[in-house]
């Protein structure tokens, strides 16, 4: 094909300058879009990392555990009762041998290890021994969790106690549970390999609410204990443990594996925490010694014996317990909305929407151009030039190629007309 020449090349000059020109808005709308889905990237990228969860230069962190407020090591870094006394070990609720494992805020609970299994070994050879007597004591903030630990006995032919009770001002508050294991003989115990805790040389139960502290004991039953059991069920362990942590195999109640020296740190644990021992209805008018102290903050009612803690209203995450704890929740984070894309990103398609109408329409206008430079070449005609003038205002909706043939009488090469 000839170089197009005169007027005609240069409007088709024209025609590719207006098309690189919109190229460069487009470019620009591009950036525009990019910038728009980075910022929100960036923004979603640090969920609650620009909101402190700890009072200022406090350590948020005791080896891997995060201690968010109200726990907190060091002097003005804790509420009341949440001490934790960090060292090389871990960190530990303050004053006790009990190892915090992890702190959940909007649980209101933490994960601890309890280092207390009661165990007794009593060999048909006459060798006993014994782990004594030990008491996990808690403070009066801190319970149990009724839903998430069960109270848990390994041995045959015992009666297992656990006697649980609560600190506060009615100090004899006492609750005791019980189960009991049987399993008269080697024969019946070993049958198969059955990993349930369900009476057969284990047994579990729950056990009663609103206790900071217990210990756990298990005590022959007269007439069923005899030297068979002990032949083949020498020791027994008792302590309470998370219900979803604990998987019995009947290797434990053997004397070829001791489950205490298994786990010489202890099992663990979960306690449900609360800041004050008021009921929401009351703390709520207690002035700056209400807890929920963030704006956009709500006050629970514990289920698990009296007392409150705080959560973040629905659509604010963060802190309750500290000023501005509150933040409103990024819908752009793929975290808080996986499904959905947030108002940032369908700006974006919106905004991509447009670049590519608008790429369309000079597509468009370039394709006319392009035609009118070929009425010049092939035909000269100054009539059909401005009959397609004519019909530009419309060519964006209906100027297919069928149009096209028509009004140029069949031109011929139509194959050339997309080729930019
Ligand atoms: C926190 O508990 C530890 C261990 O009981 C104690 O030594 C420390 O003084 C307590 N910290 C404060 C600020 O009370
Ligand atoms: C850390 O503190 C706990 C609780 O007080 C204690 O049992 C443990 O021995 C300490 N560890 C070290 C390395 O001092
Ligand atoms: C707290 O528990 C909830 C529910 O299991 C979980 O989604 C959340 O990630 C936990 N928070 C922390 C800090 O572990
Ligand atoms: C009795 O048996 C136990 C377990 O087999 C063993 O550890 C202990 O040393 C024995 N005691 C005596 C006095 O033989
Ligand atoms: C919960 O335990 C405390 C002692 O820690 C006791 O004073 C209170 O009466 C108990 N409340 C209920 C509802 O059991
Ligand atoms: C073991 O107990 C079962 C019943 O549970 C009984 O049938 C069987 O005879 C006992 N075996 C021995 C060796 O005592
Ligand atoms: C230990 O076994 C002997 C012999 O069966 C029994 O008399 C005694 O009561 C047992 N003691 C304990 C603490 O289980
Ligand atoms: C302990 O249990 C294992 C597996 O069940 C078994 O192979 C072994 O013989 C048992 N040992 C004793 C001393 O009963």
């Amino acid at each position: 094909m000839d170089e197009p020449e005169g007027e005609a090349h240069m409007s088709s000059m024209s025609g590719s300058r207006s098309f690189w020109s919109s190229g460069q808005k487009l470019l620009l709308l591009f950036v525009a879009t990019l910038t728009l889905q980075y910022r929100s990237t960036v923004y979603g990228s640090v969920p609650s990392g620009s909101i402190s969860m700890t009072q200022p230069d406090c350590p948020d962190k005791c080896g891997d555990v995060s201690i968010p407020y109200p726990f907190g090591t060091g002097v003005g870094c804790f509420q009341g009762a949440f001490n934790v006394t960090c060292n090389k070990t871990g960190a530990y609720l303050a004053s006790t041998d009990v190892r915090v494992l992890e702190i959940n805020l909007s649980l209101g609970e933490v994960r601890v290890q309890n280092p207390y299994i009661s165990w007794n070994c009593n060999y048909t050879n006459g060798t006993r021994s014994s782990s004594g007597l030990n008491i996990l004591s808690l403070d009066a903030f801190h319970k149990v969790s009724i839903n998430k630990n069960k109270f848990t006995y390994i041995g045959c032919s015992e009666l297992a106690m656990m006697v649980g009770g609560g600190i506060g001002s009615n100090e004899d508050y006492l609750t005791i549970n019980s189960c009991f294991s049987y399993c008269t003989n080697a024969s019946n115990f070993n049958d198969k390999d059955d990993k349930e805790c369900r009476g057969k040389g284990c047994c579990q139960t729950s056990f009663a609410g609103n206790i900071s502290g217990f210990y756990t004991v298990a005590t022959p039953l007269l007439g069923i204990y005899n030297s068979d059991v002990q032949s083949f069920c020498p020791c027994s362990y008792s302590f309470v443990v998370e219900e979803e942590w604990f998987t019995f195999s009947r290797s434990y109640v053997n004397s070829s594996t001791n489950f205490a020296s298994r786990n010489k740190d202890g099992v663990p644990l979960v306690l449900d925490w609360i800041v004050g021992n008021e009921r929401c209805s009351d703390a709520i008018n207690m002035g700056p010694q209400y807890l929920c102290q963030a704006k956009n903050s709500s006050c629970v009612d514990v289920s698990n014996g009296p007392g409150y803690r705080c959560n973040c209203s629905s659509g604010y995450e963060g802190n309750p317990y500290l000023k501005d704890g509150c933040r409103d929740i990024d819908e752009c984070h793929p975290q808080n909305n996986p499904l959905y894309p947030c108002n940032g990103i369908s700006a974006s398609i919106v905004f991509l929407m447009v670049c590519i109408f608008a790429l369309h329409a000079e597509y468009q206008k370039r394709k006319l151009a392009k035609e009118k430079d070929r009425f010049f070449d092939q035909n000269g005609g100054q009539i059909l030039y401005h009959q397609i003038m004519s019909k530009q205002v419309d060519t964006l909706k209906i100027y297919t190629q069928e149009d096209l043939k028509k009004a140029t009488n069949d031109f011929g090469e139509s194959t050339e007309l997309g080729n930019y």
